[in-house]
């Protein structure tokens, strides 16, 4: 799994203010109807503005947002996720493809940069196709949100599968029953999954043994869907089956057949949950050019599009099925949490949510830190703790300017700038905490006294890693927070979607018909590249391909479990 960052200082923001319009003028006509929020961070001759656009009336499958500034402000074009343009003090802003349809009581947020001279006075209305944001709802009609016959949380009073493939490798190393029966991810990680490879069955094998396990009563079944044209495109540990525009084979030889499966009558009653395409969409917002971290593949698949189509005909195809919950891979905040890669990262999963039939409506939430290692909650420091005068995120190595430091605080962060686009407010968030304990004797128990903010980190911080874009077999790592159901505000669950003990990749060139290829970053001598800051690895020698067993690791993962065992 690629991960990567950018340090990015922000702007300075003198002043903020918000308003909310909600005028009385009748609406032109009962099916268009709106709010319009405008807010503005003012630094005096100009400003940021953010418009965000809630859609009260009927849906609409293309918009054009009007108004008219009070004073002499200019809009410094492009601005963005709108086409905006300006005559005069009239500003015209159109959709983007993915954000042209907008539901019954969806949103999305756009913006621009502007100068002024005098003073900067908001617009006092909006209009919408024509049609004056007056704040009201036009009537009754269907509300937005999830079907009433879903589970708002899947994993409220279910309990989840358990892989027997995985709880048999877990018994049999010494210590494994103490966790062999939690539940783990069953990854669909190439075409031969589906159907079973040696070791692991089939999906309909593991569908007929959920129901089994379920006995009657509400079970989740946790299905990763990893397998993209061009997959993995930032590392090479993972590498998948299909060339970067083999597209087609990843719809009809991929998709498809385990939709149809899924489909089943035989599993209607269990609660299906879906990952979709870990690393994929964030891999195009931090690993392309022209950006210092780029590869050349992510290039490729941003240029293609293979990924934004691949994961919106996954959430159309497998969204149309009623007992599935598609959760999107959303990265970890030490890859997604800069100012700089954060709404971009919302703004692709829109894009894809509305590619290739799909409905943000299809998107049931996000998952952070799948397979990573990223600590849940760091307890001694946040972002903003001062240590020598200033917040740590200004002036240490570890925080580098990152708005989050764990993983609790990002995934609540990155729901409510989803729902603040165009995903719905009950969307949920999963955390994987299957390998970010961090427990053993190196874990902290207390905050640095250090007032030097390096050191005050490095003595606080409970995630160990070199570098937060270490990704492969971490040494020193634990098992985490064991599953559980609504853990948290805006948190579904806890999961462990990568099964401990499975390898991230091989620590040196190992010959396979899977696709995989070697990545330095699974070396344990490798120094580094920008994607982590040119740190050490950190992984773990003598390790398996990816997705083999790896006992020496799954060792490590019990004796350095946080809670422990
Ligand atoms: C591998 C997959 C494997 C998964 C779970 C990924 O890194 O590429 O083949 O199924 O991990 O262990």
């Amino acid at each position: 799994m690629p991960r990567r960052l950018t340090a990015m200082a922000t702007a300075l923001v003198v002043a903020t203010t918000t308003l909310s319009m909600a005028l009385t003028t009748t609406p032109a006509s009962a099916a268009v109807a709106c709010r319009v929020d405008y807010s503005v961070t003012d630094w005096g001759g100009g400003f940021t503005a953010r418009v965000r656009i809630e859609n009260l009336g009927d849906a609409v499958s293309g918009w054009s947002l009007g108004f008219a500034f009070p004073g002499n402000q200019r809009v410094t074009l492009p601005g963005w996720s709108a086409n905006w343009s300006q005559s005069g003090a009239n500003v015209t802003a159109t959709n983007l493809a993915w954000n042209g349809s907008l539901g019954t009581g969806a949103t999305t947020e756009i913006g621009f940069n502007a100068t002024y001279s005098g003073s900067n006075t908001a617009p006092t209305s909006f209009s919408l196709n024509g049609t004056a944001c007056t704040g009201e709802d036009p009537g009754p009609g269907p509300g937005p949100g999830p079907d009433p016959n879903k589970a708002n949380n899947p994993y409220e009073g279910a309990r989840v599968y358990v892989n027997p493939d995985w709880q048999a490798r877990a018994n049999a190393e010494p210590g494994g029953s103490r966790i062999a029966n939690q539940p783990t991810g069953v990854w669909m990680d190439r075409r031969a999954a589906i159907t079973g490879t040696p070791g692991a069955r089939g999906l309909v094998a593991h569908l007929d043994e959920a129901v089994r396990q379920a006995a009657g009563n509400p079970l989740v079944f946790q299905v990763v869907i990893y397998n993209l044209p061009g997959r993995d495109c930032a590392a090479l540990a993972s590498n998948g089956e299909l060339e970067a525009d083999d597209i087609d084979t990843y719809k009809t030889g991929y998709i498809d057949p385990i939709a149809e499966i899924l489909a089943r009558p035989a599993y209607a009653n269990l609660r299906i949950v879906t990952v979709i395409e870990i690393d994929s969409l964030p891999n195009l917002i931090t690993n392309v050019a022209p950006r210092e971290t780029q590869t050349e593949n992510c290039n490729t698949m941003k240029a293609n599009g293979n990924y934004v189509k691949g994961v919106g005909y996954a959430l159309n195809k497998l969204g149309d099925i009623p007992n599935v919950y598609n959760y999107v891979d959303a990265g970890h905040h030490g890859w997604i949490g800069w100012d700089d890669n954060f709404n971009p990262t919302v703004q692709i999963m829109c894009q894809a949510a509305n590619a290739e039939g799909a409905t943000p409506s299809d998107v049931w939430g996000f998952i952070a830190n799948t397979a990573n290692y990223s600590a849940l909650r760091e307890e001694f420091f946040t972002a903003n703790t001062v240590v020598g005068g200033r917040p740590v995120r200004e002036h240490t190595d570890w925080v580098d300017w990152n708005r989050y430091v764990d993983e609790l605080t990002f995934a609540q962060a990155f729901r409510t700038q989803a729902d603040s686009q165009c995903f719905d407010a009950n969307i949920g968030m999963l955390i994987d905490t299957s390998r970010n304990g961090w427990g053993g004797a190196d874990r902290p128990t207390s905050a640095s006294t250090s007032t030097d903010a390096n050191t005050f980190v490095n003595e606080s911080r409970i995630d160990r890693r070199f570098n937060t874009g270490n990704w492969c077999n971490q040494s020193g790592a634990g098992l985490g927070e064991r599953p559980r159901a609504n853990p948290a505000t805006g948190v579904d669950a806890f999961v462990w979607i990568k099964p401990p003990g499975e390898s991230d990749g091989a620590s040196e060139e190992i010959p396979n018909d899977e696709g995989k290829g070697f990545d330095r970053m699974c070396d344990p001598t490798y120094e580094g590249n920008p994607r982590n800051n040119d740190n050490m690895s950190g992984a773990l020698g003598d390790a398996p391909l990816s997705g083999h067993w790896f006992s020496a690791q799954f060792q490590e993962l019990m004796a350095n479990a946080y809670p422990a065992l």
